[in-house]
Parts: C-alpha cells; sequence; structure tokens
C-alpha cells in the first residue's frame, strides 16, 4: 500500500486511513522499507530456498534442492533422556525416528524446521497473550546472538543511530562498533531506561541528522544492570517509540527468569498489540533457550514483523542456510512432549532456583558489602550491578573498577567483570557485574568477603 512520502509515522498511519478507509492493525510491510539498511535491501534471495516450500505440495516431484539421500546418512537413531520437570526426578527416553529422525539429519527451512517452528509460534502465542496473525512471524536462530547480530546488520547502516541502555550488554557493543553505529547512551535507574533521558535526546536531535531507527533494551533482568523495566516505563517507551518513529530490539533472554513477588510486566511485544489506537510493529523481540534449557544448544528466536524477520531469513539463507536441524529436532521433541503447561513449570523451577541464589547472593553483599559498595537486588536474571565505593581520581570521579577488578581482585583470588566494557563508550566506572547463577554458598561468602577486603584495602 503506497504512502505518499510521510513525515511522521503517526501521519503514515493516519493516511493510510484516511485513503485507504480501514482500519490499520500492524504496519503494511512497505512500512519498514525506511528501517532496512541497504545491506539488507541489496541482499538476493536465494533462489532455491524461496522455492522450498512448494516441495511440500502433494503429488509435487522435486528435483530442486541437492540435498543428500538420507539412506546414506550412518545415524539411525537418537535418542534423548530428559527429566521431568514436574518431579525433577523421573527421566523418560524419547527416540526420534522415521519422518522425524529423517528431518532432523536434512536440510530444513531457514526460518526453523516446521514442527519446531509451529510450537514456538504456539509458544509466542501463549506466553505472551498474542494471537497468530500474518503481520508477524518467528525465526528460528543459533541462540539469540545469532539473531541480535543479523537484526543489527538489517536495520542499521553505518553512521546511523541507535538508542542503547547504559550500562548495555557487553556482547553488542563489538558489533555496534565494528558497524560505526552512531550509538547515543540512555541512562538507566531501577525501574529501567530513563523516558526523560530518551525524551531528551530525541526532543533535542539535531535537524540535519536522520533519528535512531532502534532502541536497544534488555527488559528482563538486564545484563549487566539486574533491572527489570517498569511496565510504565515499558509503555512510555513503546509512546516514545510511535512518536519518534523506532523499533525497540527486545533482547529477552531471562525473561523466563522473572522471580520478583509483583506480577511480572508484560513484554513489550505483549503490550504492543494491548493498544487499539496504533498499529502494531514496533517490536523485534529475542528469546533465548540459553539459559533455561541449554546454553550449548544454541537455541534462539526472533518475533516480530514479518519484514523484519525476513530480513534476517535472507542474511541466514546466505550466511549459514538455517540452524542446525538436529537441534531443532532435538528440542522439538521433548518440549513437544512436554506440552506449553509442563515447560512453564519448568521456567518456573528455573527462575524459583536463580531466586534462592539471588537471595544467597544478597545475604553476602549484606554481611560483607555494606558501607563499601550500593546494589539493587534484581528480580530476573543472574547479575548484581555493584558500585564500589572507590576513591575518585582525575578522569573517573566515583572511581575506576578496571584496575581494582582486573589486577588487585585478581591477586586476591576473586574474579567478576569491571563495568567498562558494558558502556559503548567504554568509560571508567566504579561498577562491577557479578553473576551469582554457578556459585554455591560457601564460594559466594569468601569470594565476597575477598572482594571486601579489595575495597578496604584500597580505601586505606
Ligand atoms: C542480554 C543478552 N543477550 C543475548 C545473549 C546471548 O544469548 P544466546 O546464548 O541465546 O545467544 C546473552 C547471553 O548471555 C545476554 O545476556
Amino acid at each position: 500500500m503506497p504512502v505518499a512520502t510521510p513525515v511522521t509515522p503517526v501521519e503514515a498511519v493516519q493516511s493510510l486511513k484516511e485513503t485507504e478507509n480501514v482500519s490499520i492493525e500492524a504496519y503494511p510491510s512497505s512500512f519498514y522499507a525506511d528501517f532496512l539498511s541497504e545491506h539488507a535491501k541489496n541482499r538476493l534471495p536465494s533462489p532455491i530456498r524461496g522455492l522450498f516450500h512448494h516441495e511440500k505440495v502433494p503429488g509435487m516431484i522435486s528435483m530442486l534442492a541437492g540435498k543428500p539421500n538420507p539412506g546414506l546418512f550412518p545415524i539411525t537413531s537418537i535418542a534423548i533422556t530428559v527429566r521431568s520437570p514436574l518431579d525433577g526426578v523421573t527421566e523418560k527416553t524419547i527416540e526420534l525416528k522415521g519422518e522425524t529422525l529423517e528431518e532432523a539429519l536434512q536440510y530444513g527451512p531457514t526460518h526453523g524446521i516446521p514442527r519446531a517452528h509451529k510450537w514456538f509460534m504456539g509458544l509466542q502465542e501463549v506466553a505472551h497473550n498474542r494471537p497468530q496473525a500474518p503481520d508477524w512471524d518467528l525465526s528460528v536462530g543459533a541462540g539469540s546472538q545469532d539473531l541480535i547480530y543479523k537484526a543489527f546488520l538489517a536495520l542499521l547502516n553505518p553512521g546511523e543511530s541507535v538508542l542503547v541502555e547504559a550500562p548495555v550488554y557487553a556482547g553488542v557493543v563489538p558489533l555496534l562498533v565494528g558497524q560505526h553505529a552512531h550509538c547515543v547512551e540512555v541512562d538507566t535507574d531501577e525501574h529501567g531506561a530513563s523516558v526523560e533521558s530518551m525524551r531528551h535526546a530525541l526532543e533535542n536531535w539535531p535537524a540535519n541528522k536522520p533519528k535512531p531507527k532502534v532502541f536497544y533494551t534488555v527488559p528482563y533482568g538486564c545484563n549487566p544492570s539486574g533491572v527489570t523495566t517498569s511496565l510504565e516505563r515499558r509503555e512510555a517507551i513503546l509512546q516514545l517509540a510511535h512518536e519518534h518513529n523506532f523499533i525497540i530490539m527486545e533482547d529477552d533472554p531471562y525473561y523466563y527468569l522473572y522471580f520478583g513477588s509483583a506480577p511480572r510486566p508484560p513484554s513489550y511485544w505483549e503490550l504492543e498489540a494491548r493498544y487499539n489506537d496504533r498499529p502494531r510493529g514496533r517490536v523485534l523481540r529475542f528469546d533465548s533457550f540459553s539459559k533455561i534449557l541449554s546454553s550449548g544448544l544454541r537455541l534462539g528466536l526472533v518475533t516480530g514483523p514479518r519484514a523484519l524477520v525476513e530480513a534476517i531469513n535472507m542474511h541466514t539463507a546466505s550466511a549459514n542456510l538455517q540452524v542446525s536441524s538436529t537441534t531443532q529436532a532435538i528440542a522439538y521433541t521433548f518440549l513437544s512432549d512436554w506440552g506449553y503447561e509442563t515447560f512453564f513449570e519448568h521456567t518456573r523451577k528455573v527462575s524459583e532456583f536463580y531466586r534462592r541464589k539471588r537471595d544467597v547472593f544478597a545475604r553476602g553483599l549484606e554481611k560483607h558489602l555494606t558501607g563499601l559498595a550500593e546494589w539493587t537486588t534484581p528480580e530476573a536474571g543472574m547479575f548484581f550491578w555493584i558500585k564500589l565505593h572507590l576513591p575518585s581520581t582525575p578522569v573517573a570521579p566515583e572511581g575506576d573498577s578496571e584496575r581494582v577488578i582486573k589486577e588487585k581482585a585478581l591477586e586476591a583470588g576473586v574474579l567478576a567483570l569491571p563495568g567498562k566494557s558494558f558502556f559503548v563508550l567504554g568509560r571508567a566506572t566504579p561498577y562491577v557485574r557479578a553473576a551469582f547463577s554457578l556459585l554455591d554458598e560457601n564460594d559466594v561468602d569468601e569470594g565476597l568477603r575477598r572482594l571486601a577486603e579489595v575495597v578496604k584495602a584500597i580505601q586505606a
């Protein structure tokens, strides 16, 4: 549907509504043309993969792809044994055979093998109360990192602007720097990204420079800050996305690791579908199965506007063709055996486990670092973001954790990550990120005692 060169997205939608006299529930695919990078626009579709789906037409004789003959594959069976989430003990062995085995060992569609794709679509529908609809799709990736990388490439041209939380997940810093992205840091507090900081940046944006296309956020148990973005912030940020025309990249690997006492806020992806005064399609959501099933499986999802998911698929089709069918089939086999309710039960148990770990760590912090540091207790995820009380230096008024951690703490036998890695511009900071996912109570106690000794020695 053509739109007469819109000035703002709000006007674009208005003009669509007027000219077409229809209610626009989701942005049309054409809306995303302005968001795609040159890289994404110039990418040619895979001639073979574009025709793959016709192979499923009954009676079709396909000479299309150079698929290897599965009769020659040496694997004749894959058996997986899985512990029941219901009692945590009973084991069940499921064998992949017949068609499922064949699918597991063969090339498959770029966005995921059909059974797994269908199961994940159902999961997104149930978990986020968002019915399946033609405007959205999902794609399976080799972990969410794979898809985040491809999404940034699909959206940003070198030099274009992106809003990032400060601190930001360190895993996106090298790729943003490598892409010469113009990163605008948005301050965060215990409720999430600061709406004032974002609004200020957007309302004072230089007239001669295109505004940011993207806001990148980790809204649950943020890595590294541990913060879960409040409902009010999510609503205000969605409103800003609508007013200032940007896409929210919701990187949410800790969604299922929410253990706060209040009801969880909805995901951005769920929330945007609740409004009926504006179209859906501003959220590109990333899920990871690393923290809840296995990080070695390398499975993640991108869910969002079909046009953006398709751009990511085109990258996959020319980079790695697809995520391992075997991995997808293994995950699908036990997930479909569980069903959604049992999957949610599993995630509840996982989050409960991390809540207990969080409590142990919080007690250790109270015991050893009271007066030597500050922190906010996280309600999701696996990180504490700790502000050490360090002496100020000419370049770091609040002190710098970099040398303290990399030299003194290391010598004292305790390892954590200095906060500097979590700022795109690599600023000096007194913060340090501590992961509590693996440690037992004794190690927490001893590790924090050692860290406290280091801080005391520096303060002395
Ligand atoms: C915020 C964030 N995004 C993405 C990832 C990558 O996850 P995956 O294992 O799904 O690639 C991580 C991993 O720790 C993370 O913390």
